[in-house]
């Protein structure tokens, strides 16, 4: 039987990625209901993608409390994260929350404490880590031909909310309901990643985080320096002003490196030199272009998530994940409101 979803908020996400990748994956889910404050936008969103007999609800609380439905999708604003997802943790439906978990680390633990009281799945979209691309690398770098891994670096940027919300950038500039501006829409994806590629914890952040060009109470720049537990480091940046769109990684270890780059025309490529013994570091022993699968990020995670709950698989990026990378960027904020460096606390 397919895995029937109730979707809350049918904004941006909900119209590019959840719904178009639910109905092209029909033999495995299905749409039972649209949820949204506004009546039209759901009723909207089931016109354009022809979701017949689909129920069009405006108060999430009647959607987790439906018994034709195993799994939400929460996509609303941050802010809304928390409240809606112990809703339906505690009707027992699996649960797929929308980037960033929530705005807090204490409200992160109580989605996870409800999901776990419950027995439920509580999946992260940290979708980067499903972009063909950063899949490819990370295929790579679990072969362990990097040898020990000393540094990592991101980047991520694109034009900023307004572009992305068409002309009005709504609630992501108000920190009351995002939690904060760049560093947490997107800073949370590029850290994220880098948390994973480089299978390491961050203990301590020094950032500065500042609005240098858009009109926002909320930041549009950031830059992160990181120490991890292990002791090596690393550092990544999270920009609203950068156009075109791209995310970038460097993953550095002793035998050589790992480059993905989206937004250019070579997305993803492995290095690897020789580690002296009286020959040239210089010297490229291989030049490996990364073979990239197809699909997109948005695509992959919405169908893993599906087999997940299809198979009672618990998914990887579990609420735990997503509340560590989370802490990151809170810390974040704080270090550069202190101008220090802080302790994630987790
Ligand atoms: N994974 C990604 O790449 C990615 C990309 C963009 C956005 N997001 C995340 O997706 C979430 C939604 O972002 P968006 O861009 O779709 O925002 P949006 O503003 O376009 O959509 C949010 C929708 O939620 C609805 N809503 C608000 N309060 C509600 C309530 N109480 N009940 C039901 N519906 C309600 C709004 O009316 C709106 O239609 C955010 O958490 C954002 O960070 C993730």
């Amino acid at each position: 039987m397919a895995v029937r979803v109730g979707i809350i908020g049918c904004g941006k996400i909900t119209e590019r990625a959840s719904v178009p990748n639910l109905v092209n994956y029909k033999e495995k889910a299905e749409i039972k209901a649209l949820c949204d404050i506004v009546e039209d936008k759901a009723v909207a969103m089931a016109e354009k993608f022809g979701c017949k007999g689909v129920n069009i609800e405006t108060d999430w609380k009647r959607v987790v409390k439906r018994k034709d439905i195993d799994a939400i999708f929460v996509n609303t604003p941050n802010y809304l994260h928390e409240e809606m997802a112990i809703g339906a943790a505690k009707k027992r439906k699996h649960i797929l929350v929308e980037k960033p978990i929530t705005i807090s680390n204490k409200a992160a633990r109580k989605m996870i404490k409800a999901a776990d009281k419950t027995g439920v799945f509580l999946m992260i979209e940290q979708t980067q880590r499903f972009d063909p691309v950063h899949q490819a690398a990370k295929k790579f770098i679990d072969t362990g031909k990097l040898g020990k891994i000393n540094m990592v670096k991101g980047r991520i940027g694109h034009a900023g909310p307004e572009y992305w919300a068409g002309g009005n950038e709504g609630w992501f500039s108000d920190k009351k309901l995002s939690g904060g501006g760049a560093m947490i829409d997107i800073g949370i994806h590029i850290l994220d990643l880098l948390r994973w590629l480089g299978g390491k914890e961050v203990a301590e952040v020094c950032a500065n985080i500042k609005t240098l060009e858009k009109p926002f109470s909320v930041d549009d720049n950031g830059s992160v320096l990181m120490r991890f537990t292990d002791g090596t480091f690393g550092q990544f940046e999270a920009s609203w002003t950068t156009r075109p769109y791209e995310v970038m990684t460097w993953i550095y270890g002793e035998r050589g490196k790992v480059h993905t780059a989206i937004g250019t025309e070579i997305p993803a490529v492995a290095r690897i030199a020789t580690t002296g013994e009286g020959k040239d570091p210089n010297c490229v022993l291989e030049d490996i272009n990364l073979e990239i699968g197809p699909g997109s990020g948005w695509e992959s995670a919405i169908h893993y998530f599906i087999d997940c709950v299809a198979k009672k698989e618990k998914p990887f990026i579990t609420g735990e994940e997503g509340a560590k990378s989370m802490a990151v960027i809170l810390a974040a904020y704080e270090s550069a409101e202190k101008g220090k460096w802080v302790r994630v606390k987790y």
